[in-house]
């Protein structure tokens, strides 16, 4: 559940109503530059973990530092940098990440993000990135699992080629979920172009979906999380 708000205090709200149906709560750059630690602290006192979305991506020694840093809050579970950073700070990444913990105790898993969801082919080739998104996408996934990534964010539509080359243990991580709506028809995409229903993720081989507006916007938030558990199950 990406929790995706501008203060604690309606996060914490909004999380303890659907604590008991979720897998994960998510704190991305909104909620984490309104409230810092306190809403790792706060959140990851309701039970279900932290996916701390941060997306790094700068030169590898300030990566390596705010990695550390990340992995030394306690609860989170999931972190994330750009593979776009390259090798280099991938593998400074992967360094920081077992730095800060202790011997025997276990450390958060590293993501990568291969190329936003929001973004087609036609915003890809605006930003010198060529060629179709599955491509892309496999490529830095096979980067970022060859320099000891243990998964990455992408999208439903490369899940299948990135599990083909990455392997039964590679973390996929699905955002762009977006469930039909009642009648069949495909629900509002926001800003998302790459999207998916629960239904194909699972199919795909997603290990986690990541659902914002789905819920956030819906009249009834406890209703659609339940609805989207219910389909999540019924995949499998
Ligand atoms: O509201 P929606 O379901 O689109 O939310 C998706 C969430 O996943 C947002 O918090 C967004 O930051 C995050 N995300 C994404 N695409 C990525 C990585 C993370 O949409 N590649």
């Amino acid at each position: 559940m990406a929790l995706d708000f501008d203060s604690l205090p309606s996060a914490a709200k909004f999380a303890k109503q659907i604590s008991d149906l979720v897998g994960m709560f998510k704190i991305g750059s909104q909620l984490f530059t309104a409230a810092g630690p306190a809403a790792v602290k706060e959140i990851s006192s309701l039970g279900p973990g932290v996916f701390l979305d941060l997306k790094f991506h700068d030169i590898p020694n300030t990566v390596a530092g705010a990695v550390l840093s990340a992995a030394a809050m306690s609860g989170v579970q999931l972190m994330n940098v750009h593979a776009l950073g390259g090798r280099a700070m991938l593998e400074a990444a992967v360094q920081a990440i077992s730095a800060g913990v202790p011997m025997g105790a276990d450390r958060p898993r590293l993501l990568a993000v291969t190329i936003l969801t929001s973004m087609d082919q036609k915003s890809m080739r605006e930003t010198g990135i060529g060629g179709p998104p599955k491509s892309r996408v496999v490529k830095l996934a096979r980067l970022a699992k060859e320099l000891g990534v243990d998964g990455v964010v992408a999208s439903v539509q490369e899940a299948r080629a990135i599990r083909k080359a990455c392997g039964r243990e590679f973390l996929i991580v699905t955002p762009a979920v977006r469930p039909d709506d009642k009648n069949g028809a495909a629900s509002k995409h926001d800003d998302q172009t790459r999207t998916a229903t629960p239904t194909e993720a699972i199919r795909a081989g997603a290990d986690y979906l990541v659902v914002g507006r789905p819920i956030l916007a819906a009249a009834d938030p406890r209703a659609a999380a339940q609805a989207i558990v219910d389909e999540i199950a019924a995949a499998k």
